[in-house]
């Protein structure tokens, strides 16, 4: 059996925890293929909810095999932080593995994403300020720090201070703050070295070696399509690729081996941080969503902006990912309104525009063309399958896969495991 991929087809949050959850009990890997702490995946068993930032949501099921992998960014004392956090609740963690090729959050990286933010003003990304930016920014300048690196000292001490060189003059010249020592950083750094060694891994051979035995693996995207590097909201976009093609890169395996690629989506929209978003409502409708969703940030404790659902955006992920199936969340949180407007086109400068406009001016312009479906008052919490839902909920479903581009496979009703409409298998 090959690999799946489940990613986010907004801009983040879609649920992706849950259903990377549901899941884990059939896979024998589940594989955290690019961003860091950024991410906060919710998932609830039975009456306990977990808030993951780093690990892969698999860590929660006993028979996964939880995977950083190369393209993630490490932060070690949120890594241990939450290790220990699931300790005390009895789970066990002991089988985790970590790419030595991933790269270290380290706490000047953390320090710069949040000057830089509150330099920028009013420009600002709006980031989770967890050094997610800086920490990809040194790997690509070629000075950053890898997880392997903490087990030799001497290239980590040159690495340190080769990262340190310019941004110290940065740091002290341009924002006006304390240049970083460099032995405080090596030896923070080393401190994690032991305790970090028993999860080390090549895993890019574990997983392709998984794959040719016919093993499961799961691919979890953090953040969303629109929150990609390359093919986001850019530059209100987070520093890596959460698209398909970065489980490849992410965690080193071609993609002849990817058969399936779920995208997370949302029955509404909802946003974090800055950015265009064309479906955003400031009425009381967006209030009543973010109250009934409970769209609060899961890593920063903002509130998430909410709006409609946005069937452009569902047809761009479904483009950019080759998804081959959708599940849909949170369509229990739509119950109750007499109509539900769902953006079908956008008009940029009185010209109707189908399908994502490529220019940043543009979709900064782009207003949402309506279409009004009918809403539905029945409770579908306990819905199990499609029939069980109310007539109007079927249609919005149906209406939402027939403009969304791939099929609707699962529909969550309720956060719980069980709360899922399940239509097609994804195994
Ligand atoms: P992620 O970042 O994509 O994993 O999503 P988050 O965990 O940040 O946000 C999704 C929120 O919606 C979490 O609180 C989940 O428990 C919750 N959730 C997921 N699926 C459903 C669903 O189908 N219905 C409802 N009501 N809540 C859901
Ligand atoms: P999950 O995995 C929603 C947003 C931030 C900001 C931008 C850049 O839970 O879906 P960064 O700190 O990554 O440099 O911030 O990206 N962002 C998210 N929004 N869900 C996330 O993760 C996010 N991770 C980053 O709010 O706008
Ligand atoms: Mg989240």
């Amino acid at each position: 059996m090959p690999a799946l991929v489940l990613l986010g087809a907004q801009w983040g949050d879609e649920g992706k925890g849950k259903a990377t959850d549901l899941l884990g009990g059939s896979v024998d890997y589940v594989v955290r293929y690019q961003g860091g702490n950024n991410a906060g995946h919710t998932v609830v068993v039975g009456d306990q909810k977990y808030a993951l930032h780093l690990l892969p949501s698999g860590i929660l099921s006993p028979g996964c095999t939880p995977v950083i992998g190369n393209g993630v960014v490490v932060d070690p004392s949120v890594l241990f932080s939450e290790l220990n956090g699931l300790n005390e609740r009895g789970v066990d963690t002991s089988k985790l593995l970590i790419s030595g090729n991933a790269h270290i959050i380290t706490p000047y990286n953390v320090t710069v994403d949040k000057v830089t933010e509150r330099f920028l003003g009013k420009r600002k990304i709006g980031t989770t300020g967890r050094g997610i930016g800086p920490t990809y920014a040194d790997k690509i300048n070629r000075v950053g720090i890898r997880v392997q690196d903490l087990y030799d000292e001497s290239i980590l001490t040159q690495k340190v201070e080769a990262a340190l060189d310019v941004k110290n003059q940065i740091l002290t010249k341009l924002y006006n703050r304390r240049a970083i020592a460099i032995d405080q950083v090596v030896e923070e750094l080393l401190a994690y070295a032991d305790k970090l060694a028993p999860y080390v891994a090549d895993t890019v051979l574990v997983l392709n070696q998984a794959l040719e035995q016919d093993k499961v693996v799961l691919f979890e995207g953090g953040q969303g399509t629109l929150l990609d590097i390359d093919h986001g909201t850019y530059p209100f976009v987070t520093s890596s690729n959460p698209t398909a093609g970065g489980a490849c890169t992410g965690a080193g395996v071609g993609p002849t081996k990817i058969s399936r690629v779920i995208g997370i989506l949302k029955a509404y929209t909802t946003r974090v941080g800055s950015g265009p978003f064309p479906t955003e409502l400031f009425d009381k409708d967006g209030e009543a969503l973010r109250r009934i969703g409970g769209e609060r940030g899961v890593t920063t404790g903002r509130d998430r902006r909410c709006g409609w659902f946005d069937a452009v955006i569902a047809r761009y992920a479904t483009r950019v990912n080759g998804l081959t199936d959708f599940f849909l969340t949170k369509l229990d949180v739509l119950t109750g309104w007499e109509e539900i407007p769902v953006c079908v086109a956008y008009e940029i400068d009185g010209r109707r525009v189908e399908e994502l406009p490529y220019s940043q001016s543009d979709f900064h312009h782009a207003k949402p063309v309506y279409e009004t479906l009918p809403g539905w008052s029945e409770d579908i919490t306990k819905a199990k399958s499609f029939s069980d839902l109310p007539k109007n909920a079927q249609n919005y479903v149906k209406a939402l896969e027939e403009m969304s581009g791939a099929q609707i496979s699962a529909i969550g009703v309720g956060p719980g495991r069980d709360e899922t409409i399940e239509i097609n298998s994804f195994l």
